[in-house]
């Protein structure tokens, strides 16, 4: 199983999700920047299960312990070791799903894999995984801020078959400012009731995250096998329920032509400006200074509290009826997951590349 990604910012994840603890050790972070628990406690803050009714219940306060690499509010160029404990886990809630396979759920894949699986809240398939993630993203965060001031802003773009319309970059404010994580309120409230409609049907949504990048500098990127976007790809995809990926104009931009496509050159201040953006600030595998925009596509959560068929490891039809604490919609909390893995991207292409020209920009 491979759970390290980056290059020269190396991440590597570890736990399950009804172990006693989850975690990262971060490798390969810069020394001597302003790096303390609260900037990561804010993240996971955000991931956290049960900060509102329309994510599971599960209650969590996901309290982060730094037990290497940060000492007096700065990192040392050590390991930065991260680590949460599991407090609420109920393993009872997951006999059914002992030996029954959840359709669309990684249990078969797991088993056939493996031999075996911890099937007590998915193991490593879990979402719970994703908190060493998000841990590590905020240090990514704060690297790509202190040292090229580069920010990235996730949003909920579309749940089902509403989606928002917004005419300018959202801040974090106002991504924050409802619990579906949209910054358009009319979208967002419609959004909310869809999502409490799902989860009173004992059903489940997909939907789409955009996330933007802003001050990326041009040159980030390494062709041809780790291009920017095709690590970004790889960064998304890797989520647990991510189902597909478009950077800039996406799967879109088919429709079009090339004259109505190409995104025109211009010189602003001495710097090469492009008058739109339907590369998605990325081109040749190379970011070009303009904002990175990508979108994630996440399905609707496998593990639905209704009655259906599957099978079990005996491999006899069966009937499954879930129980448990399920997210009705994985959007909202999928934000920050974004968030962190862009950033994670975004900090390993800078340090690459000023490993190999000396700058960044
Ligand atoms: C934030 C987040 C929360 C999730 N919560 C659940 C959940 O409560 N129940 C569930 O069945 N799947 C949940 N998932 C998705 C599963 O982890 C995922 O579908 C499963 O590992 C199978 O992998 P795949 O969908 O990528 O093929 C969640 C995913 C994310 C990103």
């Amino acid at each position: 199983m491979a759970s390290s990604f980056g290059v020269l910012f190396r991440v590597t994840t570890w736990g399950e999700s009804h172990g006693p603890a989850v975690g990262v050790v971060v490798d390969g972070c810069p020394p001597g920047l302003p790096i303390d628990r609260s900037l990561v406690q804010r993240e996971l803050d955000r991931r956290r299960p049960g900060q509102s009714r329309i994510t599971t219940q599960r209650q969590e306060a996901d309290t982060v312990e730094i037990t290497s690499g940060v000492f007096e509010g700065a990192s040392t160029g050590t390991p930065i070791h991260l680590m949460v404990g599991n407090a609420d886990a109920r393993s009872g809630d997951y006999d059914e799903m002992r030996d029954k396979y959840r359709p669309s759920h990684a249990d078969y894949t797991y088993d056939a894999k493996y031999g075996g699986r911890d099937w007590r809240g998915g193991g490593r398939a879990s979402a719970r995984e994703t908190v060493g993630r998000v841990a590590a993203g905020a240090i990514a965060q704060a690297v790509l801020r202190e040292l090229w001031g580069v920010s990235v802003v996730s949003y909920v773009l579309q749940v089902a078959d509403v989606r928002a319309a917004l005419t300018q970059a959202p801040s974090r404010e106002q991504v924050e400012a409802h619990i579906t994580r949209c910054p358009d309120p009319t979208a967002a409230d419609q959004m909310e009731e869809r999502i409490d409609a799902a989860r009173k049907a004992g059903d489940s949504l997909g939907g789409i995250v955009e996330a933007l990048a802003c001050g990326v500098p041009p040159g980030l990127g390494e062709p041809v096998f780790d291009k920017l976007d095709a690590d970004l790809a790889k960064a998304l995809l890797s989520l647990p329920a991510c189902k597909g990926f478009e950077v800039g104009s996406g799967f879109g931009g088919v429709t079009m032509t090339g004259r109505e496509h190409n995104d025109p050159f211009y010189m602003e201040r001495g710097r090469v400006r492009t008058r739109s953006n339907r590369s998605g600030g990325i081109q040749g595998g190379i970011s070009n200074g303009e904002d990175i925009v990508v979108r994630a596509a996440f399905k609707p959560t496998a593990t639905i509290l209704r009655e259906q068929a599957t099978v079990d490891r005996q491999g006899q039809e069966t009937v499954l009826q879930p129980r448990g604490r399920h997210d009705p919609c994985v959007l909202p909390r999928a934000v920050p997951l974004v968030d962190a893995m862009m950033a994670l991207v975004l900090v390993d292409h800078a340090l690459r590349q000023r490993a190999q020209a000396g700058k960044v920009g």
